[in-house]
């Protein structure tokens, strides 16, 4: 697990994804299963028609089910768009039609449109490797927005050895085509001694719409792109000739500049990787000539079709520099004072951040809850990558149901989504997304209804949204081919519903319309889907079915991939964190319908049953742990072993593999395991204030032995027998320990309730609230001042930050722990 996260290389997938389903399963499917037509909706009626006149009626009835089956799964929902047709583009939402919507490169802008022309830097100290897509691996040491504002402004901080870049943007409304903007690119080398030649590389490029032409001054500067494109019109982007900080008159620097074919936004890197040739010089008047490696003028990979054109300016030059492009929109030449470039692009960004750091008091309050600058900065960095995050993504999932062996492509999609990881995951996470949403209502609410729209538009006609969004060739070429297919029996905790339960009484009424019929039927596909054994009690589909190669066998829909459950997956299951999800759901439900003048019927039922204590005790409550617990076959005494396969003669010794024992027949029981999962009902809120039940889940929090650490609570207690255990050879602990942001933020939360709720554990509640806040806030200040970035996880025994990083999707929730805002 770990391990190939740590993996480093260059463009292509490098990265385990969160949640992942082992090929292993899909090879059994494929095989027990017979293959169905892999076609759209109309065909497929066509064809089932034909098929029950051939096969007779008890045949065709199976038949017509699979592929009724296999129809709905690619159909989009019949309910009309959350997102309203041409509400994104650039007349009705000019605000956030460009923006940095391209969260895995280091630089780059795009448009809110499917086919979007894009635009990017790369850059290369010779000598060093050629920097575009973001990397946790032997990259930058740092890298990050340290002000973003998610519409018009961003300042980002890029160290890469000696070299510090500083990136920045700021957008100008006009006209009809999203207006204009201006890049500025600041370049300084910390230290003493001669630093490598630096290049930087501007490009634009088309994905398949669009047309550019180059202007060229002089035959090797590329001076301007001018472009068309649908949504653009007509459109310039100038490239300014560098000068030195603090100057005006331009700076000494060696040109090349590279027009070529695209044959995918993917492969950017390779093709300008590829052109580049040591035959370039960089003679500046009075100094030593040197050779550098510069881009050959035209280029592109041999024997691939083009889908698109890449115009590219390479500047080398030595640091310090500033170099400005400016993108101008023809429909707003009328609406342009003067180019916004140079002392005026200075003003401008001043501007921009002076209105960043108003607004940033004003919503958080930082300042008057007295956060020192530093801390202060740490807060507008956390937000700003998330913002900077955010991304606009176009293409098709690939689906697969539990009754067919052929995956198929989903319909064609777009999300605008942030990210939970510039570097891993820079794409849309189903559960991830209900957490980015808590922050970023507070500071954009509109922009946070958008984005919940968008991923409603997601769901197929059974009321399924895929919890991994991979669309489009970008996204796609950084996932390993096996983890693309989603699967459709898989939920995700519906954690869109926690962000919605704080839009909700903003939100204007049009707009909850349209989503309620969408998040009806979401909701009862999760009902449906994920119906426990008994009533009220649910179970997540979609576990790991070979039990024996695991320690314990994952959960991924739960999004605790590894936390341990039931030793062996059986119907029985009763899952206690889906049964909270389902309870915070059906309560959401019902305050929506309330808010549409609807009967909240049948939500308002559901979830009182659900918060009944009595009914979760039954259900839950593990008197031998004294905690609440997950129930099923379980059995208490699970080991892996390593084991030696049978030697065959004649043939090498083979490897010996670890493999799972059990040495205690499991039984219908609880699961005997104290973490996240057994904090649910506190963390949702559920137990009631007076609840017998809640001095034992805050004595299980507060113990050093259990959950508590200097850094936040950890997920699995530490005298837990699955506490930072592997669960196969491959899969070092991933929910076993470490202290995740996104659980801490929902405990603090929940704390602060029970704070301020009369019952006797009040003062308890309040104390443990206000050590857990300092702890979390604490540490993860400290290790960003250490190391520049948020985390995945910190490890319970330091607090050192884990796993993927920047990692400013959930854990950007500290602002709202620092702000108190809950
Ligand atoms: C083009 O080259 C000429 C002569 O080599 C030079 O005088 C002029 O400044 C150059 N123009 C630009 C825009 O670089
Ligand atoms: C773009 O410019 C061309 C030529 O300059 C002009 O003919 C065309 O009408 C313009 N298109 C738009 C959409 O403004
Ligand atoms: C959930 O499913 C149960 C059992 O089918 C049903 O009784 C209940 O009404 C459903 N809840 C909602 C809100 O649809
Ligand atoms: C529990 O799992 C074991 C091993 O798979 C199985 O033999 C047994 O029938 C299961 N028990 C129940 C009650 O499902």
């Amino acid at each position: 697990m770990a391990g190939e996260r740590r993996r480093r290389g260059g463009d292509g997938p490098r990265e385990r994804p969160r949640e992942r389903d082992p090929k292993h399963r899909q090879q059994q499917k494929q095989q027990q299963q017979p293959r169905g037509p892999g076609r759209g909706r109309t065909v497929l009626v066509a064809s089932a028609a034909a098929a029950a006149l051939a096969l007779g009626l008890v045949a065709a009835a199976t038949e017509w089910s699979r592929w009724s089956e296999a129809s709905r799964l690619v159909t989009p929902h019949p309910a009309p768009p959350a997102v309203p047709p041409g509400s994104t583009g650039p007349l009705a939402s000019p605000t956030y039609f460009w923006g940095t919507y391209r969260p895995h490169v280091y630089f780059g802008m795009k448009t809110r449109s499917p086919r979007s022309v894009v635009t990017g830097l790369m850059w290369l100290q010779h000598g060093g490797g050629l920097r575009h897509t973001c990397d946790s691996g032997d990259g930058p040491a740092r890298y990050g927005w340290v002000m973003h504002d998610g519409e018009n402004f961003g300042v980002q901080e890029i160290r890469d050895g000696r070299l510090l870049l500083r990136t920045e943007f700021v957008k100008q409304p006009g006209g009809d085509h999203g207006g204009d903007w201006s890049w500025r690119v600041t370049a300084r080398t910390e230290g003493k001694g001669p630093a490598p030649l630096l290049s930087l590389f501007f490009y634009v490029a088309t994905d398949g719409q669009g047309e550019l032409r180059p202007v060229l001054h002089n035959g090797t500067r590329l001076a301007a792109v001018e472009g068309t494109s649908e949504e653009l019109g007509n459109f310039t982007l100038t490239f300014l000739p560098p000068t030195g900080e603090g100057e005006e008159e331009p700076k000494y620097a060696s040109y090349n500049f590279l027009a070529a074919g695209v044959p995918g936004l993917h492969r950017l890197t390779e093709l300008v990787q590829r052109s580049l040739r040591e035959a370039s010089l960089f003679s500046p008047p009075g100094r030593p000539r040197r050779h550098y490696l510069g881009v050959s003028r035209t280029g592109g990979l041999p024997g691939e079709p083009p889908q698109g054109q890449l115009l590219l300016h390479q500047v080398t030059l030595e640091a310090p520099a500033v170099l400005e492009a400016v993108l101008e929109s023809g429909s707003a030449a009328g609406a342009r004072r003067g180019r916004l470039a140079g002392r005026a692009l200075g003003t401008a960004l001043a501007r921009h951040a002076a209105a960043f750091e108003r607004r940033f008091e004003d919503t958080f309050g930082l300042g008057a809850r007295g956060a020192t600058p530093p801390q202060r900065r740490f807060a507008q960095a956390a937000l700003s990558e998330l913002l900077g995050g955010l991304g606009f993504f176009h293409g098709r999932s690939l689906l697969r149901s539990e009754r067919r062996s052929e995956p198929l492509p989903g319909p064609e999609a777009v999300l605008f989504t942030a990210a939970p990881s510039r570097s891993c995951f820079p794409r849309g996470f189903l559960w991830d997304e209900g957490f980015h949403l808590l922050l970023l209502g507070r500071w954009a609410p509109a922009l946070a209804r958008d984005v919940l729209a968008h991923w409603l538009d997601l769901m197929n006609a059974d009321g399924w949204i895929p919890r991994e969004q991979i669309l489009g060739d970008e996204a796609r070429a950084r996932v390993p081919p096996e983890f693309v297919l989603q699967h459709s029996e898989t939920a995700n905790p519906p954690t869109l519903l926690l962000a919605l339960e704080r839009l909700l009484p903003d939100a204007p009424l049009p707009y909850l319309r349209r989503l309620s019929p969408r998040l009806r039927a979401w909701f009862s596909w999760l009902n449906r889907t994920q119906a426990g054994p008994e009533p009220l009690t649910f179970r997540w589909r979609g576990r790991d079915t070979d039990a024996e190669r695991f320690l314990n066998p994952k959960t991924l829909a739960s999004g605790l991939d590894d936390y341990p459950r039931a030793s062996h997956p059986s119907e029985q299951e009763r899952h206690l964190d889906l049964r909270c999800w389902m309870a915070l759901g059906a309560r959401v439900l019902a305050a929506l319908a309330e808010r549409l003048g609807e009967p909240p019927e049948p939500y308002g039922d559901m979830a009182l049953a659900l918060s009944d204590n009595a009914l979760l005790e039954r259900h839950h409550w593990a008197p031998e742990l004294g905690a609440f617990a997950d129930f099923g076959n379980h059995s208490t005494a699970v080991a892996l072993r390593w084991h030696r396969p049978a030697p065959v003669p004649g043939q090498a010794p083979p490897a010996p593999r670890l493999h799972r024992e059990v040495r205690e027949a499991p039984r219908p029981r609880f699961v005997g395991a104290l973490g996240y999962v057994s904090l649910f009902p506190l963390l949702l809120q559920l137990l009631r204030a007076d609840s017998p039940r809640l001095p034992a889940l805050l004595g299980a929090m507060r113990s050093e032995a259990k959950l508590w650490t200097p850094f936040g609570l950890r997920s699995l207690a530490r005298d837990s027998p699955w506490y930072l255990q592997r669960n196969t050879e491959h899969d070092p602990p991933y929910w076993r320990g470490s202290v995740w942001v996104n659980m801490n933020f929902l405990a603090l939360r929940a704390l602060h309730g029970y704070a301020h709720a009369a019952g006797p554990h009040r003062e308890q509640a309040a104390r443990l609230y206000r050590e857990l806040r300092h702890n979390l806030v604490t540490n993860m200040f400290r290790q960003h001042e250490a190391t520049g970035f948020l985390w995945e996880q910190y490890r319970d025994s330091d607090g050192a930050g884990q796993g993927c990083h920047p990692f400013a999707g959930w854990s950007a929730l500290v602002v709202l722990a620092m702000a108190e805002d809950y």
